[in-house]
């Protein structure tokens, strides 16, 4: 009896909180949307803002919008090329031994397809020698293992290794090809156009893919041409998304909170860029723990 009772409470109980709730709900969208608001609103005052996305960077500056392509062709050659090994490898790595009538068929195809790709590449004459090197190595493995139809652990290795060995020229000349033109077109941007007060309220947001993040290179750029040490006063990271006004959001929410977190922790503006609960949470998970040990 005493138990159904209990249960009655705990039903009553949460049938308010849950009407209570429903209406604090429904109130808090106005906060939802007000909050949209402000945070586009902040957006569309932002200036200078560039947005590196993909192989363009747009700089939207006093008002106007403009577009440079910041990744040269070149970039996407010499990576394509380091791709033919890399690609020969996914497709027998899970494979070894005999190999397979499906893999067969499909590096015979692929071979073919890079003895033609061979007969056409164009590349800068100093870089053109390491490009057929490359493609010859993939030709001479495929050779060897379409005739004796087997993946040897040993000599996919060594096949690796030596790719490896080429295509860090590869690497190393894809850095520079990008970091150059992306130094050419923002540049003079930074220092001729923008003025001192453009300068310091610019703002960089870059869109890139999540695993990248650590050493991305145009992020290196940005953080060298400003002398920032840490992402959020000028330059914010967007990962993964490819859409820009899903960016732009995530800039807004940035920009919004530090500027609310000031507001509300007398100055302190990276507050908001933890979550709100963060140091209470810290604080009673310690007691939780602490509890639960000495219950023990
Ligand atoms: C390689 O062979 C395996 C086993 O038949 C198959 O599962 C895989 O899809 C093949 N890969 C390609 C790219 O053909
Ligand atoms: C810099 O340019 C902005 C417009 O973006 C202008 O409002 C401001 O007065 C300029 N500042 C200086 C120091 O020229």
């Amino acid at each position: 009896m005493i138990s159904n009772n209990h249960l009655l409470l705990i039903f009553i109980f949460t049938f308010i909180i849950s009407i209570y709730s429903d209406e604090l709900f429904d109130l808090n969208k106005k906060f939802i949307s007000t909050y949209d608001h402000a945070r586009d609103y902040l957006i569309s005052i932002t200036n200078p803002l560039i947005i590196c996305n993909g192989d363009n960077v747009v700089i939207i500056h006093r008002g106007k919008r403009y577009q440079e392509q910041v990744i040269p062709k070149l970039y996407h050659d010499l990576k394509s090329i380091s791709h033919m090994p890399f690609k020969i490898y996914l497709t027998v790595m899970f494979n070894l031994g005999i190999l397979s009538d499906d893999n067969y068929t499909e590096l015979k195809q692929y071979l073919q397809d890079i003895r033609s790709i061979r007969n056409s590449i164009q590349f800068p004459t100093d870089i053109q020698q390491t490009q057929y090197d490359i493609i010859d190595l993939s030709i001479e493995y495929l050779e060897t293992i379409l005739k004796t139809k087997f993946i040897d652990q040993t000599q996919l290795n060594e096949f690796c290794q030596q790719a490896r060995h080429l295509f860090s020229v590869n690497i190393d000349l894809a850095a520079r090809a990008q970091l150059d033109m992306l130094d050419t077109k923002i540049r003079p941007w930074y220092e001729e156009r923008f003025n001192d007060t453009e300068r310091n309220t610019l703002k960089i947001l870059i869109m890139g893919p999540k695993t990248a993040r650590y050493g991305y290179i145009e992020k290196t750029y940005f953080y060298a041409l400003l002398g920032e040490r840490q992402e959020g006063n000028h330059i914010i990271y967007a990962e993964n998304i490819d859409n820009e006004q899903r960016a732009l959001e995530i800039l807004g929410v940035w920009l919004l909170d530090a500027k609310a977190s000031a507001s509300f922790f007398s100055g302190d503006s990276e507050r908001l860029h933890r979550d709100v609960l963060a140091d209470a949470g810290v604080a009673h998970i310690k007691r939780i723990f602490k509890t639960s040990k000495s219950e023990l």
